[in-house]
């Protein structure tokens, strides 16, 4: 609370409400939440046809018929009790629904009983963060990453420890297996990846899973691989992305239908858990608990209601496709440096001029709106995020283009 005309004004201890951490986490708060505030201020004064605004991945592509059509008729449904409290995993036909897709998908005997539906893979990671760590043990993140993780980390009163990835993305195994220590408790990666676009390819999964195999022997308990995988459905040019749960025994899936239906504002996902990791039984008593008791309590009912009908659909990713190489095209032939996205709809460039921050400043300057790679722990990069119609993507070039010349001089 602000006492600007009190007694109080001033003294800042007493007049604080919001907890010293909390006023950390503002302070360094999410850098494409920023853009994204600036971006709707500047629409006010511009008008939004002025703003390109590339900052937030916001899905631009509408969700599929199949999800309308199922939508209307399931609302219409006259059935008693539907709206009420539900067994706090989720709907039983919907858990069945998830599972039997995530059975072809990984090829693992996965059942009703392992999966949980929550708000968005957000909700999923929170949980899993929750049950899984002790106060300080530490949960080990490559970057570029989405830094939203530090913070439900820290709900969780873990440690987010960061590893830097290789120049071209990919996991650095190398340094993973340095900086695991008897503390870590989980490896949480995620692929197709934000910012960057990356898909992990099989070979890195599993040597990521057999040093953590290794690194479990060595310091005598589990070592959980989480995977944050709601860019799963959005990959191109055939690319697929390996599944964690025929991999590595100790893993966990937390998704959602956010991207891959565009519901990113129904919160609807889930977390699925690999059969074989230990202590199945309490593993999945804990986050059942951990989904009601942060506040959750269920996942939305008629979305679950929904989703359980269309299994496997997914929005029309060719859109992407097309936007993906329209940016590209534009950018590079500007003369922008940057790897081809394998999947989702962000590319991250190298900044032209060292300064990211000052870099995304300067685009600001020309209502470009983009996060910069600082806000991913990758400075010298910016993000763009293309789920944008293509007129912003074709009508920003000419601003791109005077940004990059100006950092030439
Ligand atoms: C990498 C990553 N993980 C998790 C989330 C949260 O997604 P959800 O809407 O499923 O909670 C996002 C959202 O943008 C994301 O980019």
């Amino acid at each position: 609370m602000v006492h600007e005309n009190s007694v109080l004004a001033g003294v800042e201890e007493y007049s604080m409400a919001v907890s010293k951490k909390v006023r950390g986490f503002i302070s360094q708060s999410s850098w494409i939440r920023k853009m994204f505030e600036e971006g709707a201020r500047l629409k006010k004064q511009y008008g939004a046809e002025n703003i390109f605004d590339f900052s937030i991945g916001n899905p631009s592509v509408a969700p599929p018929p199949e999800f309308r059509e199922v939508l209307r008729k399931v609302a219409g449904d006259d059935i008693s009790g539907v709206h009420g409290y539900m067994s706090n995993a989720g709907y039983l036909e919907t858990r069945e629904a998830v599972a039997a897709f995530l059975r072809r998908e990984h090829s693992v005997p996965l059942g009703a009983d392992h999966v949980i539906m929550t708000c968005g893979a957000a909700g999923a990671l929170n949980v899993i963060c929750k049950v899984l760590l002790e106060p300080g043990d530490e949960v080990l993140i490559p970057t570029p990453c989405f830094m939203e993780y530090r913070i439900y980390v820290d709900n969780a009163n873990g440690i987010a420890t960061f590893v830097k990835s290789n120049a071209d993305f990919s996991l650095n195994l190398d340094s993973i297996r340095d900086l695991i220590t008897e503390r870590t408790k989980i490896v949480l990666i995620n692929s197709p990846n934000n910012p960057t676009g990356k898909v992990y390819d099989g070979a890195s999964i599993r040597g990521l899973a057999e040093l953590l195999e290794d690194k479990e022997k060595a310091y005598g308990r589990d070592i959980y691989l989480v995977s944050d995988e709601p860019y799963r459905e959005i990959v191109y040019d055939g690319v697929t992305v390996p599944s964690i749960l025929s991999t590595y025994r100790n893993s966990m899936i937390a998704s959602s239908y956010s991207k891959s239906l565009s519901l990113a504002g129904e919160r609807i996902g889930y977390l699925a858990v690999n059969p074989a990791v230990s202590d199945i039984e309490e593993v999945m008593s804990g986050l059942i608990l951990c989904n009601r008791t942060l506040g959750f309590v269920n996942a939305p009912a008629l979305m679950q209601r929904v989703i359980a009908k269309i299994q496997g659909i997914t929005v029309d990713v060719a859109e992407y496709r097309r936007k993906r190489e329209l940016l590209c095209d534009g950018l590079s032939s500007i003369g922008y440096g940057f790897t081809r996205p394998d999947g989702t709809f962000y590319l991250f460039p190298r900044t032209p001029m060292a300064d990211d921050i000052e870099f995304v400043k300067a685009l600001t300057k020309r209502r470009i709106l983009t996060v910069p790679g600082t806000g991913f722990g990758w400075p010298g990069h910016f993000r763009i995020a293309f789920c944008v119609d293509d007129a912003t993507i074709v009508n920003s070039m000419k601003g791109f283009e005077e940004v990059f010349k100006e950092c030439l001089q």
